[in-house]
C-alpha cells in the first residue's frame, strides 16, 4: 500500500503545463517522487469555459480537501464575465491566511543590487484573507463608495504565529512588523498589538516594527536591513511585489499560501500568453514555490539539493530567454533549463549560500488534519465586556454643517444621548473646524451619553429608538453603536476632535 503523501497537482494555464514540466522532472531527478504522489485537480480557463463561475470543478474541490496541499500553475481569469481569480477564490475559501514569499538574489539574475554588489535575502509574510480584501463595498450616497476594513485579533494572531514559525525553521533571528498603526490606531493598531503579543512565546528571535511608508524606502535604500517582514493584506500585497522587483521581477519570485487545513504553493507571475506553447517560459518562480512545498512537509533535504542544484545551473550561465542576456550564452528552453538543473543535482553553488543537504530531514514530517465538523469559530479576547456609550449614524445630505447639527440637536432632545460631534470624510466640521474644510454628500455624527453613569446597562434598543428619529428627518447610511470594551473606547476620533 503506498504510504507517499498526496498533493493536489494543477498545472495551470497557458505556459503552466510547459513549467510545471520542467518543476516535476526535477523532482522526480531529485527522488521526490519516492515520498509523494501528485493528484491532478480539475481548476482553471477549462472550468471557467465549462460555465463554473468557481473555476474549480467538484471533483476539484474533493481532492484539494482531501489532499491539503496544492501545487499550482498560473491560472487564467476571465475578464469581466463574472468569473473570479480561481487563485484569490482557493486562498480564502480555505483558509490559507499567511502568504509567504522569499525574495533572494539569484546567480547572472542582474538587477540593480546585483551589479552594485547588494545581497538580498528577504522573506515577507501578508495576511492573506482580511482587511480589504474581504471586498465588502458599498455605494453609500450619489458621491461616495466605501470598502469596509476588518482586521480581527484571530486573523492577526495566525499570520503571526505562521511567521514567528516560518523564522525558527528557517534560522531567522530578526521579523519586522510593518504597518500604519499612526494613521489607523485601531485596526493597524490591533495588527501590531498582537505581533508583539505573539512574538512573545519566540523570545530568541528579535523585533521591531517599521511603519510602511518608511519600510518601503527601507527596502530600496538597504534591502539588507531586513531578513522577514509581516504584514496586513493590502500593504503586504503591495511589499511583495515591490521585493520581487529587487531580486529581478515576479519571475523569480516563489510563493507559498500557508493554512491550518489547506496550503497552496504556486508560481507568482501569470499565464504568459504571449509565448504559451512556445517551450520558452522560466520555470524557476514554480520551481522556488514547490521547494518551500518540498520544506513544508519535511523533504529539506531534497529542498535544499534542488536548490543548491538550481543555483549552481544558474552560475553556469544557463538561462531561458527572459533573463540573464549578459551571460554570453544563448537562451535555452524550459525542458533544457529543467534538464540542467537535474543534472545538476548534488552541486553547490559557489557564490550562493549552501544550502545543507545532509542533517536535515528527508522524510514526510505533515500531518494531515482532521476534516473539520462545522466552521472553526476562532476567537481571542473572550473574557471582553463591553457597554454601549453612544452611537455615528452616517447620513446622506448636503444641508450645510450648522443647520444639520441644529436639526439634530432638536431630534436628540430628551433622549439620554446629546450630538457631540459630526464629521466629513473624517475631519471634525462641528462643533468647530473650518470652512475651509471641503464637504461631500455624506456626514459621521456622533451621539454620546449625556451621563456616562447610564452605559451600565444602557440597551442598544434606546440607541434604535434615536436612529428612528433621525430615520424620520434623514437619509440614513449606516448605524455604528459606539462601545467601551474592558473601559476603553472602541472607536476613533475625528480628525481635529
Ligand atoms: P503575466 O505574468 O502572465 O505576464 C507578464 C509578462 O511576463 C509577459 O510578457 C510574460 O511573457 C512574462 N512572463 C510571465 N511569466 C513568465 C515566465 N515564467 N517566463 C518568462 N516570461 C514570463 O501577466 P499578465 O499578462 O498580466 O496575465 C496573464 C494572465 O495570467 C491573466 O489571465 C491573469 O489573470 C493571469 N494571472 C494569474 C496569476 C496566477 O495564477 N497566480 C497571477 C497573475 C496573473
Amino acid at each position: 500500500m503506498s504510504q507517499k503523501l498526496r498533493i493536489a497537482l494543477a498545472e495551470g494555464d497557458g505556459i503552466g503545463p510547459e513549467i510545471m514540466g520542467a518543476c516535476l522532472g526535477i523532482f522526480e531527478a531529485a527522488g521526490v517522487m519516492e515520498h509523494v504522489e501528485f493528484v491532478p485537480a480539475e481548476m482553471g480557463e477549462r472550468v471557467f469555459a465549462a460555465g463554473n463561475s468557481m473555476g474549480i470543478s467538484d471533483e476539484g474541490m474533493r481532492i484539494v480537501e482531501d489532499t491539503g496541499l496544492v501545487y499550482k500553475g498560473p491560472m487564467g481569469t476571465p475578464v469581466g464575465k463574472g468569473g473570479k481569480s480561481i487563485n484569490v477564490t482557493l486562498r480564502k475559501m480555505y483558509g490559507a491566511f499567511a502568504n509567504v514569499r522569499h525574495f533572494q538574489s539569484l546567480p547572472n539574475v542582474e538587477t540593480v543590487y546585483s551589479k552594485a554588489g547588494v545581497p538580498i535575502d528577504v522573506v515577507i509574510v501578508r495576511e492573506n484573507i482580511e482587511d480589504t480584501y474581504g471586498g465588502i463595498e458599498h455605494r453609500l450616497t450619489a458621491d461616495v463608495v466605501e470598502c469596509k476594513r476588518l482586521i480581527s485579533a484571530p486573523g492577526c494572531d495566525q499570520v503571526h504565529r505562521e511567521a514567528f514559525e516560518t523564522a525558527r525553521r528557517l534560522g531567522i533571528t530578526k521579523v519586522h512588523c510593518g504597518h500604519k498603526a499612526n494613521i489607523m490606531k485601531m485596526s493597524d493598531g490591533l495588527f501590531l498589538e498582537r505581533f508583539k503579543e505573539v512574538a512573545k512565546a519566540y523570545p530568541e528571535i528579535e523585533t521591531g516594527d517599521v511603519i510602511i511608508d518608511a519600510l518601503c524606502m527601507n527596502l530600496v535604500l538597504k534591502p539588507q536591513a531586513y531578513d522577514m517582514v509581516v504584514l496586513p493584506n493590502l500593504q503586504g500585497d503591495i511589499v511583495s511585489d515591490l521585493a520581487a522587483g529587487l531580486v529581478g521581477g515576479l519571475g523569480f519570485a516563489p510563493s507559498a499560501n500557508i493554512g491550518h487545513n489547506v496550503s497552496i504553493f504556486e508560481a507568482v507571475h501569470g499565464t504568459a500568453p504571449d509565448i504559451a506553447g512556445k517551450g520558452i517560459a522560466n520555470p524557476t518562480s514554480l520551481l522556488l514555490s514547490g521547494i518551500l512545498m518540498l520544506r513544508h512537509i519535511g523533504l529539506r533535504a531534497q529542498a535544499n539539493t534542488i536548490e543548491n542544484a538550481l543555483m549552481h545551473t544558474l552560475e553556469q550561465g544557463v538561462h531561458t530567454g527572459d533573463f540573464g542576456a549578459n551571460s554570453g550564452k544563448p537562451a535555452v528552453g524550459t525542458r533544457e533549463f529543467g534538464a540542467a538543473i537535474s543534472a545538476n543535482l548534488g552541486n553547490e553553488p559557489a557564490t550562493h549560500t549552501v544550502r545543507p543537504a545532509k542533517g536535515v530531514s528527508a522524510a514526510i514530517e505533515h500531518g494531515r488534519p482532521e476534516r473539520p465538523k462545522a466552521h472553526t469559530l476562532m476567537r481571542t479576547f473572550t473574557g471582553s465586556k463591553s457597554e454601549i456609550v453612544g452611537c455615528d449614524i452616517y447620513l446622506d445630505t448636503t444641508l450645510e454643517p450648522a443647520p444639520l447639527a441644529e436639526k439634530l440637536k432638536g431630534i436628540c432632545e430628551g433622549s439620554p444621548f446629546k450630538l457631540t460631534m459630526m464629521s466629513n470624510r473624517g475631519t471634525q466640521v462641528w462643533p468647530s473646524g473650518s470652512v475651509y474644510t471641503e464637504i461631500v454628500d455624506y456626514y459621521r455624527v456622533r451621539f454620546e451619553l449625556r451621563d456616562m453613569a447610564q452605559a451600565a446597562g444602557m440597551e442598544q434598543a434606546t440607541l434604535i429608538k434615536l436612529l428612528g428619529g433621525i430615520a424620520d428627518a434623514f437619509a440614513i447610511t449606516d448605524f455604528q453603536p459606539l462601545k467601551y470594551y474592558d473601559g476603553k473606547p472602541g472607536f476613533s476620533l475625528a480628525q481635529g476632535q
